[in-house]
């Protein structure tokens, strides 16, 4: 029976750690902090590289001694299953998937198979291999607060919010977070998973809100905010959260779910028109004259309204907080694009001209 009140897992110098999507933008830096703070650790970043994955992400470390890539597909049942033998991970932190909503609006089964095949396939590969001896290993995995749908005007998500989710990306997430809490139930499989509110900071691909407008402002094309602008999410710089995975992986309890939020409301109107007059500065730009690219644009079907997030859990079992506000976290963001020109570049071209042309037409 699997005990709930343990620690996910201590360190253990020995330990084979197998973060997935660690060349996407979350799991870049996760891969980065892990890699760093834990030189006796072996972190194996298994990815396929998809449109979001990017090694450049991780230029930095690839010569790193307890690094290694490798590239394979959660979907390969038999590639994971082998992978799984030869290299012997002992934790797994799963962060793989496919990530955007507009996407899997026009690929719902995509969707279905990286995030819930790929993640039973991780799952089945730790089961056979830890079968014998469940100590210290975990199955950490890597969700989303849009699992519990949408909140009104009043309201926070807390960890015991019943699963509600309204798009093809969140019903995935949602159910490959019931099977990871099968596979605890049912085989004792020892699970953590924590549920994040929209992350944003450098290397995130420029489909999601903040780097698609930093884009669009840098090259003066519009800005197409969906329907009338007004709807809510909580904001949270991506190096919290790989603080925050850090800290559970290590401090967290096993069987728990762990809410991860910004404490940091801001409808998208708002949050565009900041963005827009950071930009104007940092671009020496008349004032205003990138809030004039705000275009209202068709809305996104089944648009979730509101999403925030109760993070007292977090903050009180484990003395997780953000570390910076949001004027400064997104002045960053806005530096590290600006400062990297070429990174974006080379994403931009290609495929994701015809994204946008069909996304955006
Ligand atoms: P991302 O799209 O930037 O990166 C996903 C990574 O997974 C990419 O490197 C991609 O190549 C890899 N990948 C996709 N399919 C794969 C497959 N079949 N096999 C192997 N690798 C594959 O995503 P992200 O924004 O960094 O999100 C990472 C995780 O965090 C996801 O599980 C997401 O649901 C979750 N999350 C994201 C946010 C957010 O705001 N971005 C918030 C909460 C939770
Ligand atoms: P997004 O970054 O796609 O994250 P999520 O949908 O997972 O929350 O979108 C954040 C918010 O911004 C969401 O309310 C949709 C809105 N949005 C736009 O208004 N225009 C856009 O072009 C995009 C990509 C998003």
């Amino acid at each position: 029976m699997l005990k709930k009140e343990s620690i996910a897992s201590k360190y253990n110098p020995m330990n084979n750690i197998l973060l997935t999507g660690g060349a996407g933008f979350i799991g870049s830096h996760v891969v980065r902090l892990l890699v760093a703070k834990y030189h006796d650790y072996k972190i194996f970043n298994l990815d396929n590289l998809t449109y979001a994955g990017n090694l450049e992400n991780l230029r930095d470390i690839e010569d790193k001694e307890n690094y290694c890539f490798i590239k394979a597909d959660i979907t390969n049942t038999a590639e994971i299953d082998a992978l799984f033998q030869k290299h012997q991970f002992d934790q797994v932190v799963h962060l793989a998937a496919e990530s955007h909503v507009d996407r899997s609006i026009t690929d719902p089964i995509g969707f279905a198979k990286t995030n819930i095949i790929g993640t039973l396939n991780l799952l089945e590969a730790s089961k056979k291999l830890w079968a014998s001896n469940y100590d210290g290993k975990l199955f950490y995995h890597i969700s989303t607060d849009e699992v519990y749908g949408t909140l009104g005007k009043e309201g926070l998500f807390t960890e015991t919010t019943p699963y509600d989710p309204n798009s093809p990306y969140s019903a995935s997430k949602a159910g490959s977070d019931h099977f990871v809490r099968a596979y605890g139930e049912t085989y004792g499989l020892p699970f953590v998973i924590s549920n994040c509110s929209n992350n944003y900071g450098p290397n995130q691909f420029p489909e999601k809100l903040i780097p698609l407008f930093i884009n669009n402002i840098i090259e003066n094309k519009p800005l197409p905010v969906y329907g009338d602008g007004n709807y809510t999410r909580d904001w949270l710089y991506v190096l919290d959260h790989a603080k925050a995975i850090d800290l559970i992986l290590h401090k967290g309890k096993v069987k728990e779910t762990y809410n991860i939020g910004g404490f940091n409301e801001w409808k998208n109107i708002d949050l565009v028109k900041l963005l827009c007059a950071q930009m104007d500065v940092k671009l020496e730009r008349a004032k205003g004259s990138s809030e004039k690219l705000i275009t209202y644009v068709k809305d996104r079907p089944g648009h979730d309204l509101r999403y925030a997030i109760d993070a007292s859990k977090i903050n009180t079992e484990l003395g997780w907080e953000p570390s910076v506000t949001f004027e400064q976290g997104l002045s960053r963001t806005i530096d590290w694009y600006l400062g990297n020109s070429e990174w974006l570049n080379h994403v931009t071209t290609g495929t994701y001209q015809e994204y946008y042309e069909k996304q955006y037409q």
